[in-house]
């Protein structure tokens, strides 16, 4: 959940350049920031709480440094929190992402032996059990691995010790990447921050220890520390273009992106969507699995292979899955929905479903993540580069690739095309006719409201649902989605006069029974809010889009991101870095 980089090199103004690097990472974590550099026989050190913003490091140029952007899991958003963390000597340094589940008992331990610690983070045990290794005569990679061996849980921890000419890193499942350079290397979270200074990786596996110097990489086995063979691998794809590009913020560059990444899987997408419907054919068993967004994308899925190709795909929470395994056999596809491909959920699912005998695809944005190298069938999303934290033309991407999938599957892929080319149209219609300014005209009217209601059926009941989380990550209203047909078993009882509710009204069989759900809520108060290609007077606020059929889902989701959009602007706040949250969630 963290962003973590590193450097090993010749001297340079290695604090500056690893704050550049944090800045391109904090999207996984912006609770606080830190940055060591090795000075002389001493850890120059400067972290604090908060977001990077205009900060700069006045720090001596070094040799050696590396830096931390939080997601705070353990120990509140304080300076002392902050990482890297420092032993008693200030002569080690260790940062850290994940989350260490037996730090409790290690703490204990090492308080009793008399370690005075500085901070409430689970972390901070790591760097007093390496000085412990080391007084005890183990080389920095020996007490690095005899460390790493006693932590329970997914984590990833780089280690300094100002002594040596190297940072010695571990991880499992969190992610890490070595950046192979000349006269320098360097290590990340991901290739975001290394494709500025090389593009020859490594992909750091679980039960590696990789040790950096200014002029070789090692890799050791961490339970043997045998040498293990270097597997270096290009990144060739272009990151994209990870600027602004004149917008005020990611996630409206994104949302106006999202009519090119439905041209663009409706006119290229056909092999990956042939193979992927083969292999849905050919399995005994398909499961979509994904977290937040994506498992609503997800769900979308099973109702359209349900509807379209007359195949059952179940939807599954990435998070549950594990609880459910057991219907999985050798026959089976697990099929992975995500942005990142870096989830812990995913891939802690993935590693279940591998162990089960099943084939593993992917659907996955984030080119050479864990998911996309662990898959045995990858799917590109294309979306490029998503830097705001809510998902937008990631989820869009999915709804396509599903779409077309399904139409692949039912042998009419020129209907699924045709569909998503006008879906495509009429994304970006919305947005140059106006629909933003109609929708922030929503947000100005029900701006005072803490509660808001979504409904769908059908397909777009997870249509519904992703509404709902589009609007409480960005704008914390309490926004809630329903199937339409749940309302009068309980929930309506939520409604009181002027309640705003948002009704996906399409024109498909669901519209008679949507409408008069509408009404009921209407009854109670309700100030319906009707997105649909055709008004009705149940409606009190209207916000037209485009019939397209099947893709329904993917032009009724804009709407719902702008409505979360102005609500969140007009309440000032940040709409790419919401509170909270962090971009790839790599903790369980
Ligand atoms: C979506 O806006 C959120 N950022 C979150 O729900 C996200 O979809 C979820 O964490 C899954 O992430 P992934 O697609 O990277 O796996």
């Amino acid at each position: 959940m963290c962003g973590i980089f590193g450097y090993v090199g010749t001297p340079a103004p290695v604090g500056a350049m690893v704050l550049g690097a944090l800045r391109r990472l904090e999207y996984r974590g912006y609770d606080s920031w830190g940055v060591a550099v090795r000075d002389h026989d001493t850890v120059a050190l400067a972290k604090r709480a908060g977001r990077i913003g205009e900060a700069a490091v006045t720090l001596p140029d070094s040799a050696i440094g590396f830096g931390h952007t939080r997601w705070a899991t353990h120990g509140g958003v304080t300076d002392a929190n902050a990482h890297p963390h420092l032993d008693e000597s200030g002569r080690l340094a260790v940062i850290h992402n994940g989350i260490i589940e037996n730090f409790r008992e290690l703490r204990e331990e090492l308080e009793e032996r008399g370690h005075e610690f500085r901070s409430n983070t689970d972390t901070e045990v790591v760097v007093h059990l390496v000085e412990e290794a080391l007084a005890a005569g183990r080389s920095l990679i020996d007490a690095t691995r005899d460390t790493f061996m006693r932590l329970h849980g997914l984590n990833a921890i780089i280690v300094m010790d100002v002594s040596q000419n190297e940072l010695v890193a571990t991880k499992t499942i969190s992610p890490l990447i070595l950046g192979l350079g000349d006269g320098a290397n360097y290590v990340a979270s991901d290739t975001t921050a290394l494709v500025e200074y090389t593009r020859d990786v490594v992909y750091l596996e679980d039960n590696q220890v990789a040790v950096l110097r200014p002029d070789e990489v090692l890799l050791l086995d961490l339970h043997t520390g045998a040498p293990l063979p270097l597997r270096r691998e290009r990144v060739d794809w272009e990151t994209g273009d990870m600027s602004l590009g004149g917008f005020p913020d990611f996630m409206s560059k994104e949302m106006a992106e999202q009519g090119r990444v439905v041209r663009q899987i409706a006119s290229g997408y056909g092999d990956y969507t042939r193979a992927l419907a083969t292999l849905i054919a050919d399995s005994f068993g398909t499961f979509l699995v994904g977290c937040g967004t994506a498992s609503y994308a997800a769900l979308t899925g099973s109702y359209l292979f349900s509807r379209i190709a007359r195949r059952h795909v179940n939807a599954v929470l990435g998070s549950e899955f594990k609880y459910q395994e057991h219907f999985l056999t050798d026959r089976s596809l697990a099929l992975a929905l995500s942005q990142s491909g870096e989830t812990a959920d995913i891939i802690e699912a993935m590693l279940t479903s591998r162990a089960r005998g099943a084939q593993i695809g992917a659907l996955v944005n984030v080119r050479g993540s864990t998911l996309d190298r662990m898959a045995d069938f990858s799917v590109p999303l294309g979306a490029g580069p998503e830097q705001c934290v809510l998902s937008t033309k990631a989820y869009i991407a999915k709804l396509a690739i599903l779409t077309l999938t399904a139409h692949t599957l039912a042998g009419t892929p020129e209907i699924g095309r045709d569909i998503l080319g006008r879906a495509a149209d009429a994304l970006d219609r919305f947005l140059s006719e106006g629909g933003s300014a109609r929708v922030r005209a929503v947000a100005e009217r029900i701006g005072a409201a803490d509660h808001l209601y979504v409904i769908g059926r059908g397909l777009n009941y997870p249509t519904a649902l992703e509404a709902a989380l589009k609007i409480k990550e960005v704008s914390y209203v309490h926004a809630e989605g329903f199937a339409a047909g749940e309302l009068k078993h309980g929930v309506i009882a939520l409604l009181s006069e002027g309640t705003p509710c948002l009704v996906f009204a399409p024109m498909d069989e669901t519209r008679d029974d949507i409408l008069s759900g509408a009404m009921e809520m209407k009854s109670r108060g309700g100030l319906m809010i009707g997105v649909s290609p055709q008004h009705d007077p149940v409606f009190d606020i209207y916000i037209p889009v485009a019939d397209v059929g099947d893709a329904s889902p993917i032009v009724n989701a804009l709407p719902a991101q702008l409505l979360g959009y102005h609500l969140a602007k007009l309440r000032g706040y940040d709409p790419d870095k919401p509170r909270n949250l962090a971009k790839s969630v790599t903790v369980k």
